[in-house]
């Protein structure tokens, strides 16, 4: 029998130069393409903004393009869409969630609410619209600790999904808070064995993590910080050596942006590539390629919903 190796319907449709494509599908839709700092290095260069999910909630609610594309994941191009009803919401794969949002179930949240009637809710935006809609303030791993600050001291909070920013805001709040027990797969991941032998390997190198760490990771963090915010200190800080304790992507910038500069990734427990987020690195050039080709995978969801996850997130783009 004969048989023919067949190219996937998708495959034989990618053209050669896939970023001119890109670009010219961006005029023709009007297009707008939002990365995370997690994405891969080819969709980061691509995009017309990168950033870390406050910054990408402000472009999302800034935006005049028809046609957002949100290379990130999941709870980020809903957060995309709460804010923008009218426009075209794109994620290259539908599959892109999130382990912390994955962590903290509508109806598990609303009955933990439900304990703790007097307390108000702040969520970490890395929470599905559903969780949001049942929260009163949205914050982000940049804006957490202000937001917090601006509570009045008599009025009990609870902090959900991330027990590790939230173990954190507290630290820096000085406050007690009421934590959801969720945790982000590769942010709790990092090992502080491999960690403290790699600082003894590089003395003088500085270590920045991001909240999301656990307290072991933090407690040997010579910077904290969201994202961006690590971004940021690794361009004005005079060392020329940083052990980076979050998701790797964020390197591409980094190295970019100071090319003279060394960064080391921190280790994970295992010997796998596990400080890669699975969910962020399920998008590809060429899945967003085909997601603006065919206007699809788009994200969309029930308006009681939309309005109701609205609410909190106005609230932290006024408080923030
Ligand atoms: P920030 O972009 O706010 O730093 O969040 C990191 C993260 O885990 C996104 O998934
Ligand atoms: Fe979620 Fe963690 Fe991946 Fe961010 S890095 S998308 S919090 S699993």
């Amino acid at each position: 029998m004969f048989v023919t190796a067949r190219p996937t319907a998708n495959q034989d449709q990618i053209p050669v130069d896939i970023v001119a494509a890109i670009q010219e599908l961006k005029k023709s839709m009007n297009a707008v393409i939002l990365a995370h700092y997690y994405q891969d290095s080819e969709i980061q260069d691509v995009a017309d903004f990168i950033g870390d999910s406050l910054e990408l909630s402000r472009r999302a609610a800034s935006t005049d393009a028809d046609v957002i594309v949100f290379a990130g994941v999941h709870f980020m191009a809903e957060t995309a869409k709460i804010l923008n009803p009218q426009k075209l919401v794109l994620l290259p794969d539908l599959a892109a969630g999130c382990s912390l949002a994955d962590s903290c179930p509508p109806e598990a949240f609303a009955a933990f609410k439900a304990q703790h009637p007097n307390h108000i809710v702040i969520s970490y935006i890395n929470c599905t619209a559903d969780i949001k809609a049942l929260s009163d303030i949205i914050c982000t791993s940049s804006n957490a600790v202000k937001i917090v600050k601006q509570i009045p001291l008599d009025q009990g909070i609870i902090f959900a999904p991330d027990r590790n920013l939230g173990r954190y805001v507290m630290q820096q709040a000085d406050r007690e808070l009421v934590l959801w027990q969720g945790s982000c797969m590769v942010h709790e991941i990092f090992s502080e064995k491999k960690l403290i032998q790699l600082k003894i390997n590089h003395p003088h190198a500085e270590v920045i993590a991001h909240p999301e760490c656990e307290q072991a990771v933090l407690q040997h963090a010579d910077f904290i910080g969201s994202t961006s915010a690590l971004l940021k200190y690794t361009a004005e800080s005079p060392s020329t050596q940083f052990i980076i304790a979050t998701e790797p992507g964020i390197i591409h910038q980094m190295q970019k942006a100071q090319p003279h500069k060394q960064f080391i990734p921190a280790p994970p427990t295992t010997n796998c590539a596990c400080n890669e987020c699975p969910h962020m690195r399920l998008n590809t050039l060429e899945k967003l390629y085909l997601a603006m080709r065919d206007r699809t995978p788009e994200i969309t969801m029930p308006e009681d919903v939309r309005l109701a996850a609205l609410r909190p997130m106005e609230r932290m783009l006024a408080m923030s």
